[in-house]
Parts: C-alpha cells; structure tokens; sequence
C-alpha cells in the first residue's frame, strides 16, 4: 500500500481510506458479517484511514467499526475519523457526543474528530464547540480536529478560537463531476497544510461505468434524490465515463480507480475516501493507488470533465 502523512501531523496513513456512511439506511450495508467483510478486505489490502460519523445509521457505523476492531485486534495500527454533527455543537453536548463515540467505538482515543457540518439552526458560536475539541486534545481524547463541509470563511474563524492546536483536515464534497471545492477550499488548504478529504470521490457510484444511460435504476437508497443521477445530468457524466474507460484500457484500469487516481494526481495532501458495499469494490478502490496517470492523459479527463454540469436546478 502507497503510503502518505497526515499533513502536518506526520502520521504515516494509507494514500487511500475507506469511507463507513455505508453502514446505514441510507445506504443498506447493515449486515453486521456483510460489514465485517468490507473492513476486513480493506484493513488485509493495507487501507489504514477509516471515516465514520456519529450520524452514519444512528452511531451504527460506528459501533459495527469498533466491533471489528475488537475482534482483528487492530486498534494501534488504524486511523479512525469521526464526526460531531452539527446539531451536537454545544459546549456539553461535545463532550457527551465524543464520549458516546469513544464508547461505541469500544477505544479510549479517537484519532480525528471532525466536525461534521457547522451548526446551522442553533446559533452555537463558533469558539465554543473548537475550544471544547481543543480541550479534548490537550486531555488526549482525541488527537487532531478536523472539519467537513465548512466554508473558507468559517474555517479561518475556527482556527483562530484555537489556542495551542490547529486543525489538521478539510472533508469536502470533491469528484469529477463536481469540482466547487476546487474554486476556495482546496487551494486554502493546500496553502495551510491541511490534508483534503474529498467525499463521494465516485460520485456515489456514477464514475464507476457500471450505470449507464439505458439501466440507470430507480435508487432506493441515499442516490434516490441524488442530481448526478438524474438523467439529464448523467447523460453528461456518462461521456465523461466512457473517457475513464478508454484511458482506463491502457493502463489495465477500471474507470473507478482512473477516477480516483485522477483526484490523488491533482493536489498534493489528498485523501479520498470511497465507500464500498463488498470486498470487490473495496479491492478494486484499493488498486487505484501505487501508480499515477501520465500528464496527458490527467489532462484530457480535466478537460473532458471540465465540460459536464450538474444542474441542481432541474427544469
Ligand atoms: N462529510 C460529509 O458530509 C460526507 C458526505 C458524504 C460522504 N462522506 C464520506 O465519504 C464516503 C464516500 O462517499 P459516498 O459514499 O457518498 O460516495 P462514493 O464513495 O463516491 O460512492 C460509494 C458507492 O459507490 C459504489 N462503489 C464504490 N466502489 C465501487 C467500485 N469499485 N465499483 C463499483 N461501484 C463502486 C458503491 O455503491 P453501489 O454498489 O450501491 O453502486 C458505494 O456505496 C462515505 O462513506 C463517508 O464516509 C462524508
């Protein structure tokens, strides 16, 4: 496995983690053995960053992860990240949130606890959830802070309650077929040293070549609603699939690993995160690291991903 740091932490991780929403409603991997499998593959495939959240199934995704970790017996040699949301920012429910999660987690320490979105309805200030994390730190509950889905503007307020740390992570909607991130957040953390975690790095399945056009299925899961999916989008991103399969044939590549490869090649300190439903999703994501895209052919999927549009506003 193609190693990578942490940003400034130092800590040596896989170059590629795997993202835990699955195990939930919304996405349906919620057969304790059927999880156990993924995770298993992932940590025997050298993957060492795994991304939870509070949130995922109700704490499910958390508790069937440290139930693995349990029974493998590899709590020391993993990275675990979870998510505070936004609704648990204020100063005590911080602190019941991380320690709920360090229980359902079955660890003492959470390596990077993130703040899942900023606290949209109830007005929490800024500086008190980061100085609660910040606190958390310096009582070695938890290692690094991370935040996820903050806008630039906010990141800069939050840096600046901390006192003694930083934040070492950014986790960001970020895949070929949206690329927002890319206007702001990511040349802000590029510039700070902070490790950009990029979620739906398949963009949820749609990069992958196994949809097309004519057998796209009406999704019961998370996707039901989802605009990439919606056929006038993906008639767009399907063009851009049949790139990734062409470049893919030269390399001997599926067009989910030229995808994910594609994100690894663009910016230095980039973790994608892909979730998988199966050990073979998870082998093949593995497969997308220890080698890059030559220059050209980085080039021609920027430029033919340049020109597909997710219209969110469907008329
Ligand atoms: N911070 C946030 O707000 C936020 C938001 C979303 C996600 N996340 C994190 O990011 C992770 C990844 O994002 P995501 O789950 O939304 O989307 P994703 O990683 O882009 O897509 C995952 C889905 O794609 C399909 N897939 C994955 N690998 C495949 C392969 N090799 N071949 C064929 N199909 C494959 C699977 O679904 P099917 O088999 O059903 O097609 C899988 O469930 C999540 O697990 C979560 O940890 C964070």
């Amino acid at each position: 496995m193609e190693l990578m740091e942490f940003g400034w932490t130092g800590e040596k991780i896989s170059r590629i983690g795997l993202g835990l929403w699955q195990i939930s409603d919304a996405w349906g991997l919620t057969d304790y053995n059927a999880a156990k499998k993924v995770i298993e593959t992932a940590y025997e495939l050298g993957v060492t960053f795994y991304d939870t959240a509070i949130v995922y199934g109700d704490g499910l995704s958390e508790e069937y992860l440290g139930r693995v970790i349990k029974e493998l017996g590899i709590r020391d040699n993993i990275f675990i990240a979870s998510k505070i949301p936004g609704e648990y920012l204020a100063r005590d429910d911080v602190y019941r949130a991380v320690e709920l999660s360090r229980r359902r987690l079955g660890v003492d320490v959470i390596d990077l606890m993130q703040v899942h979105w900023p606290p949209l309805w109830h007005n929490i200030p800024t500086c008190e959830y980061m100085k609660v994390l910040e606190n958390l730190v310096h009582h070695g509950i938890v290692r690094y802070i991370g935040l996820s889905d903050f806008p630039v503007e906010l990141i800069d307020s939050a840096r600046a309650c901390l006192g003694y740390t930083d934040i070492a992570s950014i986790q960001i909607r970020y895949n070929l077929v949206e690329r927002d991130a890319e206007k702001e957040i990511i040349p802000y953390a590029v510039a700070n040293d902070l490790v950009i975690i990029p979620w739906s790095p398949l963009a949820k399945g749609a990069l992958t070549g196994k949809y097309t056009p004519d057998n796209l299925p009406e999704f019961e899961d998370v996707r039901r609603k989802e605009p990439i999916f919606h056929p006038s989008n993906f008639r767009e991103v399907y063009k851009l699939v049949k790139v990734l399969e062409e470049v893919g044939e030269k390399y001997g590549k599926k067009p989910a690993q030229i995808a994910l490869n594609w994100i690894i090649a663009a910016y230095p300190n980039i973790l994608p995160i892909p979730g998988a439903k199966n050990p073979d999703q998870i082998k093949v994501n593995v497969g997308s690291v220890g080698w890059r895209l030559s220059y050209e052919d980085w080039f021609k999927i920027d430029q033919v991903s340049r020109e597909v549009i997710i219209r969110r506003v469907i008329l």
